[in-house]
């Protein structure tokens, strides 16, 4: 008996010394203090023990148990210590190595431009309304004082939906739609997506931008939009810009004017970006014809207005000074990049 339990536990002891992982070491616990294992088998045979003697054998028993635990035990947490330093000698974290960049994309020049345009209207009171881009054929022409045969129709040839519903060749129908609401005085700006059956080229495209502006009042006059417009200048291009208007004709204002800005880039001296002007062309604009306040319901004996239209890609194109507009539409990211 004796021997038999010196030698269970030098198996033990080995066998516990050579396991290299933590499950092993538990096999090993098991097969030999488990139910099943090989000391409890051993106890198992007390019975054959005689009755003097057992107490000692007992003894024994327990001693080798003992043993064989306390061994257990140490060689268990050596494991776990090593387990837990190899993880955390791989799964260290270097905080100091350099973050990894996330890609943003970026803003659209149109979409830059407009924020600014918002930016310079918002400040001085406007509201920013929107308009549906698939318009009446009334909305877009007839109440803006373009009847079915005139001239000013050709010159706007759109797409047409059906007799009726065209995809609005400027954002001018936006002015409409807010006039019958017939919540006055009215400051607002729109700005939107427009269309005309137009070729492609480095100055044109079936489809662009403007921004409209309207505002209705009592006693709203030219020097109202000539200040107006004139401060508009100055924050979009800078303090030292002087603004002229040039006689014109819009079918919805009367008088109607386009406004030129003085070359931000010579200041007026002429250069290859205003074509040696010292001018550049930025916006049509005007009072209110009366017929159009008169079609919306407003009386224009009691109120006048005055209108405006920009390009937002012209902006965009002269702030950042890009002399295609197809660059615009394109969607390279090498360009893009740069704003
Ligand atoms: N809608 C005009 C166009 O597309 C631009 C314009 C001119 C708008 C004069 C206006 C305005 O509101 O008063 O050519």
């Amino acid at each position: 008996m004796k021997e038999r339990l010196a030698s269970i536990r030098e198996k033990a002891l080995a066998q516990i010394k050579e396991s290299d992982s933590l499950e092993k070491l538990n096999d090993i616990k098991v097969a030999f203090l488990g139910k099943k294992g090989e000391l409890t088998e051993v106890l198992k045979g007390m019975k054959d023990v005689s009755a003097d003697e057992r107490p000692m054998v007992g003894q024994m028993v327990n001693d080798t148990r003992q043993a064989i635990e306390a061994v257990f035990e140490i060689a268990k947490n050596e494991m776990a210590k090593k387990k837990r330093e190899f993880q955390m000698k791989n799964e260290v974290i270097d905080v100091t190595l350099p973050a990894k960049k996330n890609n943003v994309g970026h803003r659209h020049p149109n979409a830059i431009a407009l924020e600014e345009v918002q930016r310079i209207f918002i400040g001085m009171g406007y509201e920013v309304v929107e308009g549906p881009e698939v318009e009446y054929d009334y909305y877009n022409f007839e109440a803006l004082n373009i009847p079915a045969n005139h001239p000013a129709k050709d010159e706007q040839d759109t797409f047409y939906i059906s007799e009726n519903i065209v995809l609005r060749t400027q954002t001018s129908p936006v002015q409409v739609r807010e006039m019958e609401k017939g919540k006055l005085p009215i400051r607002m700006i729109a700005p939107g997506r427009v269309f005309r059956a137009d070729e492609v080229d480095a100055t044109h495209s079936p489809s662009f931008h403007q921004v409209e502006g309207l505002v209705i009042d009592k006693n709203i006059t030219f020097a109202d939009l000539k200040g107006t417009l004139a401060e508009f200048a100055k924050e979009l291009f800078g303090p030292e810009t002087k603004v002229k208007f040039r006689p014109h004709h819009f079918p919805f204002t009367e008088p109607s004017a386009e406004m030129d800005v003085t070359c931000f880039k010579c200041g007026g001296k002429g250069c290859r970006m205003c074509k040696g002007e010292g001018w550049i062309e930025i916006l049509g604009c005007g009072m209110v014809h009366p017929r159009v306040l008169e079609m919306s319901k407003i009386d224009p004996d009691e109120y006048t207005g005055f209108a405006f239209g920009v390009g937002l890609e012209r902006i965009a194109l002269l702030k950042y000074e890009i002399d295609d507009m197809r660059l615009l539409y394109e969607n390279d990211v090498r360009f893009l990049r740069q704003f």
